[in-house]
């Protein structure tokens, strides 16, 4: 029996039309829809509420979803893909994602780490497969920020080649159309380009209004690497354990709500406008049937426009923010998380 609750699937008639939905050509000629939707419940939502929203957005029209190994819930995903595409959707038409987790950097694991999304989400291919993060260091679900792997290492270039070939095998063996990174930053991305066969396609890094990465966004575009924007809202209902005292909120912003005021939207939805006509592919998260809809309508070009001046004022009201900091990857006690992030273009060792 299905462990997803909704079984059928019919297209929503006030739904938005796939193909009028934009694509971003990609540096290999695949193409990508300009908005996809997240997929990770964290602590809030189980994984069939999860499998149930897909087939709930994917009748409203989405067609491209974020997954990962890590967020647990790739079976229940599958059994919803399966709806979808019994339903008459064409897997051609879908862009699927997913992500190889920490703990699966090591010879032969990537493969088998691909091998088993695949099984789980019922697919013989991905349309993208991501190095999720630079780093083999491992963490248990759901622990604080001051937890630590006593295994953890700093990013070893060599290490992550040997990683970066297995993905590049993936394509070679026809089970993934295109490959890319997840949480790079410059310092790294360059040696990696030095070095790989197959260029990635694509970097998933943290954006939203406050935390903008403008000189890492212009590498990436400048190289021809599509950026794609986790957390595009801010993340705003995110596990305490992973705010600080520091932390802002976009959709509190007096210019992001001063926009959404005159477009009559939620602000949530003033940043995924934004990320879209700013040129990354946004993937927002949610399981509310009102919210993922308007997400999606946010790729029309006909759908609400922020104006010129707007976007030039958003641009202005980036605070720096960074929210996934990602300090259970340190490796050593005495160090902060900025060491991860390569903020003076050096890879700390
Ligand atoms: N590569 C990586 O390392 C990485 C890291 C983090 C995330 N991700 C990916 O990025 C996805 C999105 O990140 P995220 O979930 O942390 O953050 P997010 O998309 O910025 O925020 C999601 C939250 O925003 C609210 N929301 C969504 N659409 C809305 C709308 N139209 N109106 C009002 N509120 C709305 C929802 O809150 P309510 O539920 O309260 O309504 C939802 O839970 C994840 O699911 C995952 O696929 C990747």
């Amino acid at each position: 029996m299905s462990a997803v609750k909704k079984t059928t699937f019919v297209m929503a008639e006030e739904g938005v039309d796939p193909n009028i939905v934009p694509k971003k050509t990609l540096n290999n000629g695949e193409k990508m829809p300009a908005i996809g939707m997240g997929t990770f419940g964290s602590d809030r939502f189980g994984n069939i509420e999860i499998a149930n929203a897909v087939i709930g957005a994917a009748e409203y029209g989405q067609r491209a979803f974020d997954c990962a190994s890590v967020y647990g819930n790739e079976k229940e995903i599958g059994e919803a893909l399966k709806v979808v595409m019994a339903g008459g959707v064409p897997r051609a038409e879908l862009f699927i994602t997913s992500k190889v987790w920490n703990d699966m950097h090591g010879d032969g694991q990537v493969i088998a780490s691909c091998k088993k999304s695949l099984a789980d989400l019922g697919l013989d291919y991905l349309d993208l497969f991501l190095v999720h993060w630079p780093f083999p260091n491992f963490h248990a679900k759901g622990v604080t920020v001051d937890s630590r792997d006593k295994n953890a290492k700093p990013y070893i270039h060599e290490n992550f080649m040997k990683t970066w070939a297995q993905m590049e095998q993936l394509v070679e063996m026809g089970l993934v159309k295109s490959i890319g990174t997840s949480n790079m930053t410059i310092a790294k991305m360059k040696l990696l380009l030095r070095d790989c066969k197959i260029k990635p396609v694509a970097n998933e890094m943290e954006l939203h209004p406050h935390f903008q990465q403008p000189e890492l966004f212009d590498f990436m575009i400048k190289n021809d690497i599509q950026p794609i924007g986790f957390c595009p809202i801010g993340s705003p209902t995110r596990p305490d354990r992973d705010k600080t005292a520091t932390d802002t909120v976009d959709i509190e912003d007096p210019v992001v709500k001063k926009i959404a005021a005159r477009l009559g939207v939620h602000p949530a939805v003033v940043c995924i406008k934004w990320a879209v006509q700013r040129g990354q592919i946004p993937i927002p998260f949610s399981v509310f049937e009102n919210e993922y809809r308007s997400n999606l309508r946010c790729a029309l070009p006909d759908y609400m426009r922020i104006t010129d001046a707007e976007m030039a004022e958003l641009a202005s009201i980036d605070k720096q923010c960074r929210l996934i900091k990602g300090q259970v990857f340190l490796w050593r006690d005495d160090q902060e998380w900025t060491d991860l992030w390569d903020e003076d273009g050096v890879i700390a060792q």
